[in-house]
């Protein structure tokens, strides 16, 4: 049975299109009607780009975990909310039922509020995948403190920054996580990122790997004996914190072209209507699905696709603790095949990377229960998507590419699976309520021209009701961010082209971010981190096309003075990115040069060395404003 916000033809999408652009307040108060709320609205929709200041539902007030649990648990409690598989296939895999979520998330709420956790508090969560993850978070959600959740590859440097920017008084961890034939001794990450903390009042530690970790006293506490605690005093249910429509509900870090990254915060109504929304809309999702999605939970994508949008719809949602290729590059197709998913959405950069294992894997795993698959985070390049189609999706299920960003809270752009055409590598149409713009250089509208495609930055005329509301304790940092380039309107950062039938195809970031395997690096970033080395003098980061993970990082560093040889300190170097940031901003390349393409006034030519990177030797454009042309071909000479 569809939804009543479910579109299920071309015209309705049309229809519906039209009527979210001329009418907003109309067509979101309809959807919005579905949902659950402990007030309902005053006005549905107030807002500006100047500061900006968006308000979706003023007045009206919800708890996102009834909508998510409560009315799933009365309807359905015995439908599976969370199916859980473990890193190792041959563990026990776990199944969690809405009614029995609830009271999970119900008893850690109490945990939460034992250890002195209030509405409106931060909590810091850094744990595998785990179904606890999503028990905490929820809970966080039900009692109205704001949870942040860290992706477990981040270091205990990009921890402490997070925490003290989000004044962060609790944290939420595990002993350990298992990914691969990894083991990530996640408490002892914490630990290093408390050393000289005096903010952070309770640890909370979950077991998972029950690797030998310090508990101080005092301070940690395990989640195990917290939870039992509460069993004992015969807590299974707590009431939903009603929280204000506008106030946040998360924070969730991201990068961005300059310096540290920023806390983008959602607010829960308008998160709430939005995951669901797409969610339903975009994967056409049928009641009693199962939905896998392999993103982690620490990114936007998990969010909004593994918890919120499909817990809301009332959907199974697969939670994967480990990756792709282990214990062999079949897994996800195991997983397919054992759960008998209907929804797959996963990154370009894993199919690329399971594309290079040929068909073997693929081979005798029954996937005929795949209806949709899905697309996120980055370009997915041609040779990708006919891959996923024809030996994946067996040519019967449409794939939605997906574009959006942990900003926009939701997918903005993407077909509609099977209601609205596919084109391979193209995102194609904005869903109902956005309102996509190509601008030039110059900040004019970029409007088709007949018959040719068209090319500009990519923005957004006014606000979708899961838009960031702002950056965690600096509002002007988001109004200097996204609102500023473009008078009165959103800048994403991206270059697309569009099409004469309206299509988006996403081209890559205009900034300087880097999109690796799908995850967004600042190239600032990993400059910061590099020089923090003690011999570095200077750094320059630019991004390279990586056949499986879309980008690649080359980092040019001039070296004062190298220890040992060269391969030596390199992995310093890698050593020193992975104690700054993690080590997923690991450099692929590092080329050490005696000197950078400056101008004059002292800038850094990026334009060429992403050429040089690149494997362009020729083309570099013009050369003659450089104080020192002669460097550029010492870092042709030895480019990797
Ligand atoms: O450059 C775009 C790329 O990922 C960026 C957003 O990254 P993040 O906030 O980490 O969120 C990723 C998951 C939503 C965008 O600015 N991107 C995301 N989806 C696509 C994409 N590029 C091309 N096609 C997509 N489908």
């Amino acid at each position: 049975m569809a939804y009543p916000y479910q579109i299920t033809s071309y015209e309705a999408y049309t229809e519906a299109y039209k009527k979210s652009i001329e009418n907003p307040e109309a067509f979101w108060s309809d959807v919005a009607e579905n949902f659950t709320w402990k007030k309902k609205w005053d006005s549905v929709l107030d807002w500006n780009f100047t500061e900006p200041n968006v308000k979706w539902f003023s007045g009206a007030q919800l708890n996102i975990t009834e909508n998510c649990l409560d009315r799933h648990a009365k309807e359905m409690g015995s439908t599976p909310a969370l199916i859980w598989e473990p890193n190792d296939p041959s563990e026990k895999n776990r199944l969690l039922t809405y009614s029995k979520l609830l009271e999970r998330v119900c008893q850690f709420g109490q945990v939460l509020k034992n250890n002195g956790v209030k509405k409106g508090d931060r909590v810091c969560i850094y744990m595998g995948m785990i179904p606890e993850l999503a028990v905490v978070t929820l809970a966080c959600a039900r009692i109205g403190a704001i949870h942040s959740v860290i992706f477990g590859g981040f270091s205990a440097q990009s921890i402490a920054d997070r925490l003290y920017d989000a004044q962060a008084e609790f944290i939420v961890t595990c002993d350990g996580a298992f990914r691969g034939a990894k083991d990530i001794p996640l408490k002892s990450v914490i630990d290093d990122s408390l050393i000289g903390n005096r903010s952070i009042k309770k640890v909370i530690v979950v077991t998972r790997t029950r690797t030998p970790i310090s508990m101080l006293k005092g301070r940690d506490v395990w989640y195990e004996d917290e939870m039992k605690h509460v069993e004992e005093q015969g807590i299974h249910f707590i009431e939903a914190e009603p929280m204000d429509a506008e106030d946040p509900l998360f924070i969730l870090y991201t990068s961005g072209s300059t310096g540290k990254p920023k806390g983008v915060v959602h607010a829960c109504g308008g998160y709430m209507v939005y995951t669901d929304y797409s969610f339903v809309n975009v994967f056409q999702y049928k009641k009693s699905q199962i939905h896998f999605c392999t993103a982690d939970i620490g990114w936007i994508t998990g969010h909004s696709y593994i918890l919120y949008g499909p817990l809301s719809a009332g959907a199974t949602t697969v939670i994967f603790e480990g990756v792709p290729t282990y214990p062999d590059a079949g897994r996800f197709w195991d997983i397919v095949a054992k759960y008998k998913v209907n929804i797959l959405y996963t990154a370009p950069t894993a199919i690329r990377s399971l594309m290079g294992f040929g068909l073997g894997p693929l081979q005798d795993k029954d996937l005929s229960s795949l209806k949709v698959l899905g697309t996120v985070g980055e370009p997915i390049n041609e040779e990708a998507w006919h891959w996923y189609d024809e030996h994946v999706g067996k040519k019967q299920c449409p794939i939605v590419d997906t574009w959006w960003q942990t900003e926009t809270g939701g997918i903005l752009i993407s077909n509609l699976a099977g209601i609205t055409p596919s084109k391979p590598s193209w995102a194609t149409l904005p869903l109902p309520g956005v309102q996509m713009l190509l601008v030039d250089e110059k900040g004019e509208e970029v409007l088709d021209d007949g018959n040719e495609t068209v090319s500009g930055n990519l923005c957004i005329k006014g606000p979708w009701p899961s838009v960031l509301r702002t950056t965690y304790g600096d509002h002007e940092r988001c109004r200097t961010n996204y609102f500023a380039t473009y008078p009165n309107l959103y800048f994403t950062g991206d270059g697309a082209l569009r099409n004469k039938e309206g299509y988006y195809r996403i081209t890559g970031r205009v900034d300087d971010v880097l999109n690796v395997s799908g995850h967004r690096i600042g190239t600032a970033e990993v400059e910061n981190a590099i020089n923090m080395h003690a011999g570095v003098i200077e750094s320059a980061v630019v991004g390279y096309p990586h056949d499986v993970k879309g980008q690649g990082i080359y980092a040019y560093v001039i070296f004062g003075h190298i220890h040992g040889d060269e391969t030596l300190t390199r992995k310093d170097l890698l050593q020193t990115v992975t104690r700054i940031i993690g080590s997923i901003a690991k450099p692929d390349k590092i080329q050490f040069v005696t000197g950078l393409p400056k101008t004059r006034s002292g800038k850094i030519m990026r334009r060429i060395l992403r050429k040089i990177a690149e494997g362009e030797t020729d083309n570099l454009g013009d050369t003659s404003t450089l104080l020192d042309p002669g460097v550029v071909d010492e870092i042709k000479r030895g480019k990797l």
